[in-house]
């Protein structure tokens, strides 16, 4: 009898989504709730108010228990994921200090440099799995600390962004090992918070969450919870992961050989592996899955969706014929040939993790002529793209992980063209799921793990998650593509010196 149902939250960039699915998988009822577009004081920053991401998981939660006989008393249990690495701090009756510097903020340059300086590059490897990079939430902990003494003194609680939403749903400080692992305080070898870490930074264990498993119950919801989103009090809250891990379960991403590339704001390449594997040179994060016992290893495109999204926000979408701006966006593209005639784009519109580690990296257009036109440029967006995830692909080759399936994820894996594009790019097959609900969907496998409805994880994805569809790489635009793709390659190290004598002053 499917009577009973799991529900999972994911706190995203561009909004919250909630997603409540049935003992079989199925989804009963999803809704969204934007959030406000993340200001962007300074070039490279970027900051969300986490009461931003409060009121939208109550609109995006009330939505779904109004929809298809969604009672809360259903609800068996609730799971959640999230946007990771942002620095929520929170004064001591629990109220938010300032701003969370979130993901893509890049203004953390000089703490990484005192977190290597004072730990020392190897060490801190050994520690934390990770090298310091300025999207991780030790250095935005710093900087405020440093800018902004007065607000860092009122500092009682540091949460991640999803972690934010459970305190407000359950009154519990608790967090996952994957999204954890994105902090650079977490010792990922061992999924507990590394006391060497700790204390070389002066921060005291009371200020952070607890750390469980991801299927494991952080809580229940609180009076005040249930008031404010109408679930039922006394349910049952999994740790839930961060939204890549998360993303990952949604999609079966949960055995080694099974690969995603997942295009959300960011873009991601995401392999499970049996421990913690790593790449010498950092290029790509290794953290904790959402499976007790497994790791994963991702590279990280910061400005993925975001490019897309940028182009449309500044210079439209066409005509408005009532359809989704993406989809005329990229039937626009389908205009200009493989290889968008020589048009390249280089995505790295708020600096670059994978491969270049470089937060003052920009973005660029390159080789425009008089006869191209916005499809082009449209086409040359996404294939950008497509190339900058390639280069996570070669490491994880590099590293010898072996890659035998690639499965899609998101905005990347809904439209035709895209999955074509990636196929193309990648040169080789990707798979799409039937339920493509994203991170949102992998929370409430989650939720329905911690609730018993599987005796495990892995279990659960083989119950509910079914390839939809294949695409098959195209042999002469894989040509075309391979090109293009060496051309993308010399572009970074190209543009390198021009970046440097544009960056202004305040950007050093
Ligand atoms: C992962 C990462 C992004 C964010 C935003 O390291 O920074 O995927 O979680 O979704």
């Amino acid at each position: 009898m499917n009577d009973q149902l799991f529900l999972g939250i994911d706190v995203g960039t561009g909004g919250t989504r909630a997603v409540a699915i049935d003992e079989s998988g199925c989804v009963v009822a999803a809704a969204t709730a934007e959030h406000a577009p993340f200001a962007s004081p300074q070039t490279g920053w970027a900051e969300q108010h986490p009461e931003d991401w409060w009121r939208a998981t109550q609109e995006a939660v009330r939505a779904v228990l109004a929809q298809n006989e969604v009672r809360a008393e259903r609800i068996a249990a609730v799971g959640f994921s999230g946007q990771m690495h942002g620095s929520v701090l929170l004064d001591e009756r629990g109220e938010v200090i300032r701003p969370a510097l979130i993901w893509c903020d890049q203004r953390t340059d000089a703490q990484c440099q005192a977190i290597r300086q004072r730990v020392g590059a190897e060490r801190l490897v050994e520690l934390v799995c990770n090298p310091a990079l300025t999207g991780f939430t030790l250095p935005k902990i710093l900087w405020v600390r440093q800018t902004e003494p007065d607000a860092w003194r009122r500092v009682r609680s540091i949460l991640l962004p999803k972690d934010f939403v459970r305190f407000r749903l359950t009154g519990e400080r608790a967090s996952d090992v994957a999204d954890a692992s994105g902090t650079l305080l977490f010792d990922v070898k061992n999924r507990r918070w590394s006391n060497e870490m700790l204390a070389a930074f002066d921060i005291a264990e009371e200020v952070l969450p607890r750390v469980f498993e991801s299927p494991e119950v952080t809580g229940k919801i609180s009076a005040a919870g249930a008031a404010a989103t109408g679930l039922r009090e006394g349910t049952p809250v999994v740790a839930g992961a961060g939204d890549q891990a998360a993303g990952a379960v949604g999609i079966g991403v949960v055995e080694a050989g099974t690969v995603s590339a997942t295009i959300g704001t960011s873009g991601v390449v995401f392999a499970a592996t049996d421990r913690p594997a790593l790449d010498p040179k950092g290029r790509v994060h290794t953290f904790c899955h959402a499976i007790p016992n497994r790791w994963h290893v991702m590279g990280v495109t910061q400005g993925a969706g975001l490019s897309l999204r940028w182009f449309r926000d500044h210079f439209g979408a066409g005509p408005d014929d009532g359809r989704d701006p993406y989809e005329r966006l990229t039937e626009e593209a389908a205009q200009a040939p493989p290889g968008a005639d020589g048009v390249l784009w280089a995505p790295y519109l708020m600096g670059e993790r994978t491969p270049h580690l470089d937060p003052h990296a920009r973005a660029a257009l390159v080789g425009l002529a008089a006869n191209h036109t916005r499809a082009h440029i449209v086409r040359a967006i996404l294939e950008g793209v497509a190339f900058s995830l390639r280069d996570s692909f070669e490491i994880l080759r590099q590293m010898g992980l072996p890659i035998e399936r690639v499965r899609l994820g998101g905005g990347g894996a809904r439209s035709r063209l895209w999955r074509q594009i990636q196929a193309d790019v990648y040169g080789h097959e990707v798979e799409t799921v039937q339920a493509e609900e994203g991170a949102a969907y992998g929370a409430a496998i989650l939720a329905a793990v911690g609730a018993g409805a599987w005796p495990s994880v892995n279990e659960a994805c083989k119950a509910v998650v079914r390839v939809a569809a294949h695409t098959a790489p195209h042999p002469e635009t894989v040509e075309v593509l391979d090109r293009h793709y060496r051309a993308f390659r010399a572009l970074y190290p190209a543009l390198r010196s021009v970046m440097e004598l544009l960056r202004t002053e305040n950007d050093r």
